[in-house]
């Protein structure tokens, strides 16, 4: 069995991922404060003892607004950590999977984004993230970076556990239908993860190595944040408890915030199922099961 770190175990996604990557081999995963990528040092020295045959980072600084407060900080955690992963993954000869955003892009083009297109990230958090992919393809492990959007859990503050709070505390909501991405569950994320590594089979760096680079993978089909609200108030589980008698269209000029945010920043996913023969659930199932399941 192949031996696989997961860094970032807590996280959203890592809670996930660890759950769907545990049959797949020894899994060791750890997370802030056992590791801390601001302080590099215990993480080499760990990884070159455990020589794991598959590196998965789930870490990220990931407070889109804090970031434009501390550069620093998101820059240490999002471009420089996951350059000296892929360096270390390259030295080791194992496979690198990393996580990306869709705000590496501007929001401007106006239909889904392609892994090809020019990102132009609009704040801290987004060029940061951005940095970690060049500094990953600089390096260039066998790696997989999936730029992933609008990422959900109910375990964890996420859009959809505001949304369910927000209805049991008021009568009108107000929500943007200004901002469109793909909403992603985690755990249909964490699932596909573990898919391919268990189609890589016994030789996962070559099979990765063979099919390396950057992949757009997030819930398949694209909404604005206002549909997602709806969507998250009819499938609520518990809607007795909602007290919400109106939801109304706002505009993200409405609600300024430090960072700016891609209005349009859909993802095109069609070269990961291309290659993968893979697709994510249509984000309304992934949201139904979600919340009748967590
Ligand atoms: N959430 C989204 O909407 C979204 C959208 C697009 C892409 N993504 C990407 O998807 C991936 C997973 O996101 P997520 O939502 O699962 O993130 P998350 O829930 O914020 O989890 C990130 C994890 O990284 C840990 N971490 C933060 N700083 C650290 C440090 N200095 N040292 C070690 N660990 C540290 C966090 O620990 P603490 O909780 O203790 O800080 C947390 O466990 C990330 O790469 C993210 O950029 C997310």
């Amino acid at each position: 069995m192949d031996n696989i770190l997961l860094l970032g175990k807590y996280g959203q996604l890592g809670w996930e991922l660890h759950r769907s990557l545990a049959s797949l081999g020894d899994i060791v995963a750890i997370d802030y404060p056992e590791i801390n990528l601001l302080e590099l040092d215990s993480l080499v020295g760990l990884i070159r003892q455990l020589r794991p045959k598959i590196i998965v980072n789930a870490t990220a600084y990931t407070a889109v607004d804090q970031a434009e407060l501390e550069p620093e900080i998101a820059e240490a955690i999002n471009s420089l950590a996951p350059g000296i992963l892929a360096e270390l993954a390259k030295e080791n000869q194992s496979v690198f999977i990393h996580f990306s955003t869709d705000y590496v892009f501007d929001g401007f083009k106006g239909s889904p984004y392609v892994e090809s297109d020019i990102p132009n990230p609009l704040g801290v958090y987004g060029s940061s993230k951005l940095g970690g992919e060049k500094a990953i393809q600089d390096m260039d492990p066998a790696y997989l970076i999936f730029r992933t959007s609008w990422v959900y859990s109910l375990r964890r503050d996420s859009f959809v556990s505001k949304v369910l709070s927000w209805a049991r505390a008021q009568t009108d909501l107000r929500i943007v239908d200004d901002q469109i991405s793909n909403p992603t569950w985690c755990r249909t994320l964490a699932g596909a993860t573990a898919l391919l590594l268990a189609k890589s089979g016994k030789n996962p760096t070559g099979w990765f190595n063979d099919r390396r680079g950057l992949y757009h993978l997030a819930g398949d089909g694209f909404a604005s944040r206002l549909d997602w609200a709806k969507m998250i108030l009819e499938f609520d589980p518990q809607q007795e408890q909602q007290v919400v008698a109106s939801i109304e269209a706002a505009k993200t000029s409405d609600y300024p915030t430090p960072a700016e945010r891609p209005l349009f920043s859909a993802l095109n996913c069609d070269k990961f199922t291309d290659t993968f023969s893979i697709r994510l659930p249509k984000w309304q199932d992934a949201l139904k099961l979600a919340m009748a399941s967590e």
